[in-house]
């Protein structure tokens, strides 16, 4: 099993557009059994599959004590895709009475997902260096940063990166990659973004880059992930060539269990929904 967390420090970086996407073709595509952990107070990534955050348990009881694992998971329209929603009670949970007394409060998750069952496991994090993202990084093996070609998204990772090797020092967390999304090839600044990422991070930026495509928010808005509603757009194929990378970078059986068959009965990408990306 593979624990991932995808974090910046920075927000509006796609982490949650990329945990979703990402889950979802490791689930459909590679068969893969996924669980996506929605670990942000904001729910984007609940709501993103279509669930109202307001109407589940999300992981704050089970790190409470109150409930257990199974009782929090959901299952989505996609095959061996499930979900752990998010509400707002994880904003400061760290801070609620069952957690306060507990030194070792932050290494609850880590016990938690250890007897989980799944091929992967990828938790979204909110875009700050707080509670939630540390205990997310000591319950993985692997880290996925989130990036975009500006200033800011670069600056940030400087933070994240001696964030991440505190946490390293005393887990087994290490970096799986640094992932661009909003990619424009023929950006003039490029080459010097990728220089800034290559110094905090040398040869750890994947490939696979994530490029600008209105399908991403439409996915969303319609509560489901891009595999279920296009064959073709751009974004799919660039989740697709993440999905093989992550998988590679994980040393899992990739070839043994690919299947490339396209999604069946999608449905077009389309059409009357307007994107509303606040970007
Ligand atoms: N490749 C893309 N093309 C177009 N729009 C995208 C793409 N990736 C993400 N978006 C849109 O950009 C916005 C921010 O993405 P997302 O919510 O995934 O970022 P985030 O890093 O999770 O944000 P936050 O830090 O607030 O949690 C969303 O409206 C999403 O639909
Ligand atoms: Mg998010």
């Amino acid at each position: 099993m593979q624990i991932i967390t995808v974090a910046s420090f920075k927000g509006g970086t796609a982490k949650t557009s990329v945990s979703l996407n990402l889950g979802a073709v490791l689930a459909k595509v590679h068969k893969k059994r996924v669980l996506l952990i929605d670990f942000d107070a904001q729910s984007n990534l609940t709501t993103g599959l279509g669930f109202d955050p307001d109407a589940f348990d999300s992981m704050a009881p089970v790190l409470q004590g109150t409930k257990q694992l199974h009782e929090v998971i959901l299952e989505t329209e996609t095959k061996n895709l499930h979900l752990v929603p998010a509400d707002t009670w994880l904003e400061r949970i760290e801070v609620t009475e069952q957690l306060a007394q507990d030194r070792y409060s932050h290494e609850r998750l880590k016990g938690i997902l250890n007897r989980a069952e799944y091929d992967f496991i990828i938790i979204d994090t909110p875009p700050s260096l707080c509670w939630l993202t540390e205990s997310a990084m000591i319950a993985s093996s692997k880290c996925l940063i989130c990036a975009t070609p500006e200033f800011y998204s670069v600056k940030g990772l400087y933070r994240l990166g001696i964030f991440i090797h505190q946490i390293a020092k005393r887990h087994p967390v290490e970096v799986l990659g640094v992932l661009l999304s909003f990619w424009n090839e023929r950006g003039k600044s490029n080459d010097a973004f990728l220089n800034v990422i290559e110094e905090t991070f040398p040869k750890k930026i994947l490939k696979s880059k994530i490029r600008r495509d209105k399908v991403v928010a439409d996915a969303s808005i319609r509560g489901k992930p891009i595999c279920e509603i296009s064959r073709t757009s751009r974004a799919l194929e660039d989740f697709k060539k993440l999905a093989r990378e992550v998988l590679r970078g994980c040393k899992t059986d990739l070839h043994l269990k690919e299947e490339e068959s396209e999604p069946e009965e999608v449905e077009e990408s389309n059409q009357e929904l307007e994107c509303t990306s606040s970007l």
